[in-house]
């Protein structure tokens, strides 16, 4: 590891008066982003707790705010930049270790220590494991942790603080080899690197002791997945990981079009407890478009994989990813997009406008799209998707389906909300606390992005 700059802060260089001091730490972590990035931080909540460090619910109750951030979008980074400037100001009235880790921190390195004097640790996202002794050997110092290594990782599942304790998310490979030319996360999170599968197995079945209900298998590209050891692949995983009694709901994001093929198609129909549900990014319906995205793949390619996974499993939920405005998109172009949302009708989407980011290739392109012309489409996009799953979501109403209770609403204490095999929010009354458990909904209306209902026939 490689750490940088003096000690700025007065804490003792005791490493047993620092241990004791760790103990009493209460510590806070802000996540934006990605469920990997959400994953992340249990593992760093884990790592910490493992320590005698206490989680807070507070950000003022806090003595260490840990910042876990996303560079995908110029936004996202903003917002973290606004985050830190409020942190910065509750730093001069208490003493308060700030460390940013995530994809900003790999990709401005030092540069956030020196910007931000409030920052005192930067972590890239491959420097997590060994938190612990890192922070109790630098306490008071600044330091930055930001080296790839090619090797997985292993932080162990009880040392996972998790958010919740109905589904569980498992992170089974890390990085990204396919260089879309929009996207900053090859140089954030690195090459591809996959989990080894008996750890895998492993911590599935930690969740299944443990009362886990669903589990969300993550990655930046899951359908590349390989087991350097045994040589197993994505499909294989599915059909191990449907194997372990307990857990009853498998679900798996993201899937790179490209490399999505029939036996991971197979494996989802075969195996019953994988939810007939994927999310399978698009970012642009022309073919144009998805060549200079270097996506590896045409409108034609992609819908022949939607059509092959309707023929196999009819009731499919299919989700999207969409990037408007991208260099060069012409008015042409984009309406491709449009007609393909129709063509498919998603059961919900992800829509963003293009934005440029360092390392990219695209930033080679003109970013020739006027910012107007961006918003516009994005507008045309979510209002054209938003009246399709209003439709879709209207031919429920009626349809007894089966939800997993996550708890109440957060919006309406007086009601609970849960999710679908579709992942579709689903809000509805019951007389009793069904938290944690599958039970039938009764859908009695909706709205374009969740459904509303009551239980039905629950003894
Ligand atoms: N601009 C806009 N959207 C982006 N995404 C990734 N990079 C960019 C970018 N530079 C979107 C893609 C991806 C999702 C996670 O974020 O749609 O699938
Ligand atoms: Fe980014 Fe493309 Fe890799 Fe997804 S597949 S993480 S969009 S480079």
């Amino acid at each position: 590891m490689y750490y940088i700059n003096p000690s700025v802060m007065n804490i003792e260089a005791c490493s047993e008066k620092k241990q004791v001091y760790f103990k009493n730490l209460k510590f806070y972590i802000h996540t934006f982003g990605c469920q990997m990035n959400e994953n992340d931080s249990e593992r760093i909540g884990g790592i910490l707790a493992k320590e005698g460090a206490q989680k807070s619910n507070s950000l003022e109750n806090s003595d260490l705010i840990i910042v876990n951030t996303c560079a995908v979008r110029q936004k996202s980074e903003e917002k973290l930049f606004s985050f830190l400037g409020r942190l910065t100001r509750m730093k001069k009235n208490k003493n308060l270790i700030i460390g940013v880790v995530g994809c900003v921190a790999q990709l401005h390195q030092a540069q956030l220590l020196e910007k931000n004097s409030a920052v005192d640790f930067v972590l890239g996202p491959d420097n997590y494991r060994g938190l612990n002794q890192v922070i109790l050997k630098h306490f008071g110092e600044k330091f930055m942790a930001i080296r790839w290594s090619r090797q997985w990782k292993e932080i162990p599942p009880e040392h996972v603080l998790r958010e919740s304790d109905i589904s569980a998310l498992v992170t089974i490979m890390e990085g990204c080899d396919n260089f879309c030319s929009y996207c900053i996360v090859p140089f954030t999170r690195g090459r591809e690197k996959f989990r080894p599968f008996p750890n895998i197995i492993k911590e599935v079945k930690h969740l299944a002791d443990n009362g886990y209900k669903e589990i969300q298998l993550l990655g930046q590209n899951v359908n590349s997945y390989r087991d350097s050891f045994s040589g197993k692949d994505f499909s294989a995983l599915l059909r191990d990981v449907n194997s372990i009694p307990g857990i009853e709901w498998i679900r798996f994001i993201t899937s790179h079009p490209k490399n999505f093929t029939l036996d991971i198609a197979l494996a989802m129909k075969e195996g019953e407890k994988i939810c007939p549900q994927l999310h399978l990014p698009l970012q642009s319906g022309s073919s144009s478009v998805l060549r200079r995205m270097n996506r590896g793949y045409t409108r034609e390619d992609y819908l022949e994989k939607i059509k092959l996974l309707r023929d196999l499993m009819p009731d499919i939920s299919l989700s999207t990813d969409i990037i408007v405005g991208f260099p060069g998109e012409t008015e042409k172009e984009f309406q491709e997009t449009l007609k393909i949302l129709e063509e498919v009708r998603y059961t919900n989407i992800f829509s963003f406008r293009y934005s440029p980011r360092p390392l990219t290739s695209a930033l080679g392109m003109t970013d020739d799209v006027p910012f107007e012309v961006k918003k516009r489409r994005l507008i045309e996009v979510q209002q054209l998707q938003k009246n399709l799953q209003l439709e879709k979501n209207k031919s429920m109403i009626g349809r007894v389906i089966k939800v997993l209770c996550l708890g109440k609403s957060k919006k309406n204490p007086q009601i609970f909300s849960g999710r679908n095999q579709g992942y579709q929010v689903v809000n509805f009354k019951s007389p009793k606390d069904l938290t944690g458990e599958f039970t039938p909904v009764l859908i009695t209306s909706c709205g374009p992005h969740s459904l509303q209902g009551e239980t039905a026939n629950h003894s």
